[in-house]
């Protein structure tokens, strides 16, 4: 590895702990989602990727939930340590010093903020080249403009250098007016972090220990590097306003990420496409369309407006019509589904096969080219290849205590409004008469069939509609 290759090891620190008074929630701020995922996902991911071997991510409020979420997406790619007190966030890098203490004191400690999720890697990666260029500076770090940076930290320079950050509550009057400010993202040499968090003081309108008052050591002792970046990428989340903005902002980053990559996004403003989502070229993605999780789309796919997909993998060419719903499943090479389908978990779609409107799926195969059109209910199922399920077709499934299957073999043709009673199987080139309810297995080839013989009475039409008539008339003079 490159950083290996320098001799200096980087590490990172995930400030997490806060409890986001602001966002009004049970939920801790950073597990709040932004494109999909938790807030706090995208930093520690930014750090992995610009080259931080460790990641020790400090946590407090919530702290259960944040480390669960962290062990799943990370797992021992992070360490957690616990702020039990939020005395700030100087205090915050001190408590995670213990478990940097077998790095070298020239390793680059970046810090950064749980609750900065646009920041990317290369933004960060910035600072630790920066480090490399210069090794004797104590820190670097990156400064951002607004016209109104109300809120943050000021950047104050002498000289042209940075020689210190000024928190909003601590400036003066005219310090206010300074737009530049402090994202609080640094890379900081350990040693200098070593030497100088333990002498931080609380002297400040918050009473905190704060980790930009070694900015100003810094800058004495060593000297600060400091890189600009785009207010925009490190914006913080505080409310459920800015959770929003920032949440829109990022899907529209990922929808143009996907429209540059030979997908047709048709209105990208009005989808909603996960982090992680992968998508195939000249697939074609609609209105309202929303893909979460796990998804895939493969090749020349179409999604049509509405609908909405979580953990789905849909291959090449197939084709899902307006406002169907599908989650944990599968849609085979040019299948077709909808519109206004329900594929729920275990559904799985063979090459060709086609689902359509108000049919629902549960934990069914079907095969190649099998067909369920129409208003059908197909849970527990195993159909084979080239079956024909009719309109109003129901899979009987549950007893209400046990789930069972019905097997339907290659071939089988179940006629409308027909009832399996589960668990059954009806055998290859079967064929079920419409309006069966099937409670025993029909062996290949054969005819089920299982209503009421119909009988007709010749001119009975005429007789009938008298009768109800007279019946009419009789409850009419009464009223
Ligand atoms: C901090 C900076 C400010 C900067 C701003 C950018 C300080 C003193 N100020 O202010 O200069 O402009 O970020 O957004 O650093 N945290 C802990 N433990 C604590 C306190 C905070 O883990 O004891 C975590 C929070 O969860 C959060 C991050 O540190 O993720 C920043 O804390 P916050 O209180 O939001 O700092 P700001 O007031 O925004
Ligand atoms: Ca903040």
């Amino acid at each position: 590895m490159t950083e290996a290759a320098q001799g200096r090891s980087r590490t990172a620190v995930v400030l997490a702990a806060g409890k986001g008074t602001r966002m009004k929630s049970a939920l801790p701020k950073v597990l709040h989602a932004i494109a999909g995922r938790p807030m706090i996902h995208y930093p520690v991911r930014a750090a992995l990727e610009a080259g931080a071997g460790r990641v020790v991510v400090v946590v407090g409020h919530g702290r259960e939930g944040v480390e669960a979420y962290l062990r799943r997406a990370f797992g021992d790619r992070v360490e957690i340590v616990v702020q039990e007190e939020q005395r700030g966030t100087g205090h915050a890098v001190l408590v995670a010093l213990p478990a940097l203490a077998s790095e070298d004191a020239a390793a680059r400690v970046l810090i950064l903020a749980g609750d900065t999720p646009l920041l990317s890697a290369d933004e960060v990666r910035v600072l630790f080249d920066a480090c490399d260029a210069e090794p004797k500076a104590s820190m670097a770090m990156l400064t951002a403009r607004l016209e109104d940076a109300s809120g943050y930290g000021r950047i104050l320079r002498h000289d042209g250098k940075v020689v210190g950050v000024r928190e909003q509550v601590d400036c003066s009057p005219e310090e206010r007016f300074i737009r530049e400010w402090n994202p609080a993202v640094y890379a900081v040499r350990l040693g200098f972090l070593q030497e100088h968090l333990p002498k931080l003081r609380p002297n400040n309108a918050q009473g905190e220990l704060y980790m930009t008052d070694l900015v100003a050591v810094a800058a004495a002792e060593g000297g600060v590097l400091d890189r600009a970046v785009d207010a925009a990428s490190v914006e913080g989340i505080n409310d459920r306003a800015q959770l929003a903005a920032l949440d829109r902002r990022m899907l529209l980053g990922i929808a143009r990420r996907h429209q540059l990559a030979g997908v047709t996004v048709r209105e990208p403003a009005s989808v909603e496409i996960h982090d992680g989502v992968e998508i195939g070229q000249d697939a074609v993605i609609e209105r309202g369309v929303v893909l979460r999780g796990a998804t895939k789309i493969g090749a020349g796919a179409t999604l049509d407006v509405g609908c909405v997909l979580s953990d789905v993998v849909v291959d090449e060419g197939a084709l899902v019509k307006p406002y169907s719903i599908a989650t944990e499943s599968h849609v085979g090479k040019k299948a077709q589904v909808g519109p206004f389908s329900h594929l729920r978990p275990a559904s799985d779609l063979g090459e060709e096969a086609h689902v359509g409107n108000f049919v629902e799926l549960k934990k069914t195969r079907l095969g190649k080219k099998s067909k369920a059109n129409h208003l059908a209910y197909l849970g527990d199922g195993e159909v084979g290849d080239g079956v024909n399920v009719g309109a109003g077709t129901i899979f009987c499934n549950y007893d209400g205590f046990n789930k069972h299957v019905t097997v339907l073999e290659d071939d089988v043709f179940i006629g409308s409004d027909s009832q399996l009673v589960a668990p059954v199987r009806v055998g290859k080139g079967a064929y079920v008469g419409t309006g069966t309810t099937v409670v025993r297995d029909v062996p290949a080839g054969a005819l089920a069939i299982g209503r009421a013989r119909q009988e007709n009475k010749e001119g009975y039409a005429d007789k009938i509609k008298a009768m109800f008539k007279a019946k009419k008339a009789a409850k009419d003079a009464k009223k």
